[in-house]
């Protein structure tokens, strides 16, 4: 039986909670969270023990850290969670900083432990088909992607001014997609953005609408829009142009009901936002995790890529801040 500490008990935690106890062979056995009444309702839920960090780390049952917690915390966890030997799943972003992040990556590298960052989207059925499809030659040789990533509405402010900005905090994902499905490196990248949706975003320094135009080192084109408000939801979707057709990966829909009257045809908005939309890949993506450390296999989505995903966030918002096309 291997247990398991998690860290943070927020939105993110409470998933992660639930889907670590339906593993095979896996037992939740430590809730840590600054936040005592949250770390303890979640414990309770699942039958685990709220603990310190300092606790959870020292206990050699322990196999396996899930990191749900803030992003400033992030780095410092995965650095005392290799130091201490364990494997480690940690949400997006590694840190805020490539430095950082870099940093981390060479210790998990030294301690050789498995490292998985929370790059769930590679786990979402739909998504995960395209690039099967896309793989197997369906469409020939790929030549321009076109992502559109809209949220239903922003954060608060007070989130926001923590957040590292839209292109980290938001975009990091969509930088992830770009290397996943074209499978190849940026050269030329230029980003720009826009307060359009609530003047809030703006006193704290960041945009809300984004327009990021990408070049691979192959001659591969791609284009990213990304806005903080969507009227009808939440909007994943992405198409992939190739030599020989198109791939294209849309919305999932709270049911497939489709109405019909005198005055229109309508059918379901699309699934509100990640929890929803993600629900099967965060899942999914926790079984890759504990099957990964359970055989000595590799992880789909390292922090190698979570640095990766990250230097390109960084590209963008120099790119956004100075205006000008960043090389990299
Ligand atoms: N992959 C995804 O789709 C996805 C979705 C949402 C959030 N996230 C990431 O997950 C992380 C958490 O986001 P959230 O939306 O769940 O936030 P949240 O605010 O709901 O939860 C964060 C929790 O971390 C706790 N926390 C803060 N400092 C801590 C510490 N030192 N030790 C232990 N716990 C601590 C807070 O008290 C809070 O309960 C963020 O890094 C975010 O970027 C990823």
């Amino acid at each position: 039986m291997m247990e398991v500490a998690l860290f943070g008990a927020g939105r993110i935690g409470k998933i992660h909670a639930a889907n670590v106890v339906r593993q095979a062979g896996v037992k939740l056995r430590y809730v840590i969270d600054v936040d005592a009444a949250a770390a303890a309702a979640l414990a309770a839920q699942h039958d685990a023990s709220v603990a310190s960090a300092e606790t959870a780390l020292a206990d050699p049952q322990v196999g396996a850290v899930v990191i749900g917690s803030s992003t400033d915390t992030h780095a410092d966890l995965i650095m005392r969670a290799a130091a201490a030997g364990k494997a480690i799943f940690c949400e997006k972003p590694v840190d805020l900083a490539v430095d950082r992040a870099r940093t981390c990556a060479a210790a998990v590298q030294r301690a050789g432990v498995t490292c998985m960052i929370g790059f769930q989207r590679r786990f979402d059925p739909t998504f995960a088909a395209l690039k099967e499809r896309l793989v197997a030659g369906e469409i020939g040789n790929p030549e321009m992607l076109v992502v559109t990533s809209r949220d239903p509405g922003a954060p608060p402010v007070e989130y926001l001014k923590r957040s590292g900005g839209i292109f980290r905090d938001m975009l990091i994902h969509d930088f992830d997609v770009f290397r996943w499905i074209l499978d190849d490196d940026a050269v030329p990248l230029y980003a720009t953005g826009s307060v359009l949706t609530d003047p809030a975003v703006g006193t704290v320094g960041d945009v809300d609408s984004t327009a990021v135009t990408i070049r691979t080192k192959r001659g591969r084109l791609a284009q990213i829009n990304t806005s903080r408000r969507a009227a009808y939801g939440y909007d994943q979707r992405f198409e992939v142009l190739g030599s020989e057709g198109m791939l294209q990966a849309g919305n999932h829909k709270p049911t497939e009901v489709v109405a019909a009257t005198a005055a229109s045809v309508s059918e379901d908005k699309p699934e509100h936002f990640f929890l929803e939309r993600y629900r099967a890949a965060y899942a999914l993506e926790m079984a890759h995790f504990f099957d990964a450390v359970a055989n000595g296999k590799p992880v789909r989505t390292s922090i190698d890529d979570g640095v990766k995903a990250l230097e390109l966030a960084d590209a963008a918002t120099t790119s956004w801040c100075e205006q000008r096309i960043v090389e990299l």
